[in-house]
């Protein structure tokens, strides 16, 4: 299975100026490498890191992306830790950075990854397979209580507690088929057949718990703000509510500064703007790309550049 890649020429033409000079564009994640190839050909003078916490994705973009040689450094990890990394590879500063979030396509689309709700597969839905918690254990083993917070929290699922309970109810679920079925069965009858699938939301609750990946964004902005560069710009595709909430509020907090209550009559915070926002409004892909590529429809982007120092 291929990753078309969302809105690459947009995120080309986005991180153009910042590159114009050469520098490092790190794409956070790599997946099989479409968005750092469209990098790689605009900007003949940038040097591209790109991460990813999935091993099998990581070597699919080392052969897609060999032929640029030392201008691409791969590298297994976490964006969570993005400083880190960079800190690894001898990098401290760069001049951009992206963030296409969730899962691919190849991920998705594999059963045995067991991300999805239509086919068979064992219930596991780690990005990184040496993750200790696989999604066998948040369905087996969390306590009726707390599954219900994670379904309804990462799954803005109003059936949170009628799922959490079917599910503590039919234990063990073993396969993802079996999970949709009980999820499916939760449901008031009426219910099921409006929305979509009734085991979506549920699927994505479980798979935010299991990679940790609210945490990670956050982490991961605040990581991108420290290694970018003045005029380095900083770009997030999300696909998800809870995600370009996370987004949005991060560069907006970055883009004002002063954090006083409003009733504070001179300023004693100290903190000063570091972004400007670039999208006002968050980017969405036009109707012909989400019709070549439905997964494209609930992705938005949004970006901001990182302000000279004063
Ligand atoms: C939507 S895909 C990216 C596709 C890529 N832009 C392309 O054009 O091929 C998201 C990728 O990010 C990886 N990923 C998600 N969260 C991550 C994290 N916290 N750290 C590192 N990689 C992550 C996933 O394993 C997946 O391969």
């Amino acid at each position: 299975v291929e990753h078309r890649p969302v809105l690459v020429s947009f995120v080309s033409e986005l991180f153009r100026p910042a590159l114009a000079r050469g520098g490092v564009f790190v794409d956070a994640t790599l997946g099989q490498g479409g968005h750092a190839r469209a990098v790689l050909e605009a900007e003949a003078r940038a040097v591209v890191v790109g991460i990813d916490r999935d091993p099998v994705a990581l070597d699919e973009a080392r052969a897609n992306l060999a032929g640029y040689g030392s201008r691409a450094r791969l590298t297994h990890g976490n964006f969570e830790e993005l400083a880190s990394l960079l800190e690894r590879l001898g990098i401290e500063k760069v001049r951009g950075v992206l963030f296409d979030l969730g899962v691919s396509s190849p991920q998705l689309d594999n059963p045995a990854r067991g991300f999805g709700y239509r086919a068979t597969g064992p219930l596991d839905m780690r990005m990184d397979p040496t993750q200790p918690v696989s999604a066998l254990q948040v369905v087996n083993e969390y306590g009726q209580r707390e599954l219900e917070g994670v379904i309804r929290r990462f799954g803005e699922e109003r059936f949170a507690r009628r799922i959490a309970r079917a599910i503590v109810g039919a234990r063990p679920i073993e396969t993802t088929d079996r999970l949709a079925d009980v999820v499916r069965e939760a449901f008031p009858a009426p219910a099921r057949r409006t929305g979509g699938h009734p085991a979506r939301r549920t699927f994505q609750a479980l798979r935010i718990e299991v990679n940790g990946e609210l945490d990670a964004l956050g982490s991961g902005l605040h990581d991108a703000l420290r290694v970018l560069e003045p005029g380095g710009r900083v770009a997030v595709i999300s696909y998800h509510s809870l995600e370009d909430r996370i987004t949005k509020q991060f560069f907006a907090r970055e883009a004002r500064g002063c954090d006083c209550p409003p009733d504070v009559p001179v300023c004693a915070c100290d903190a000063r703007a570091e972004l400007r926002v670039l999208t006002r409004r968050p980017v969405r892909p036009a109707p012909d790309e989400i019709a070549a590529n439905p997964r494209a429809r609930a992705a938005k982007l949004r970006a901001a550049e990182r302000l000279e120092v004063a």
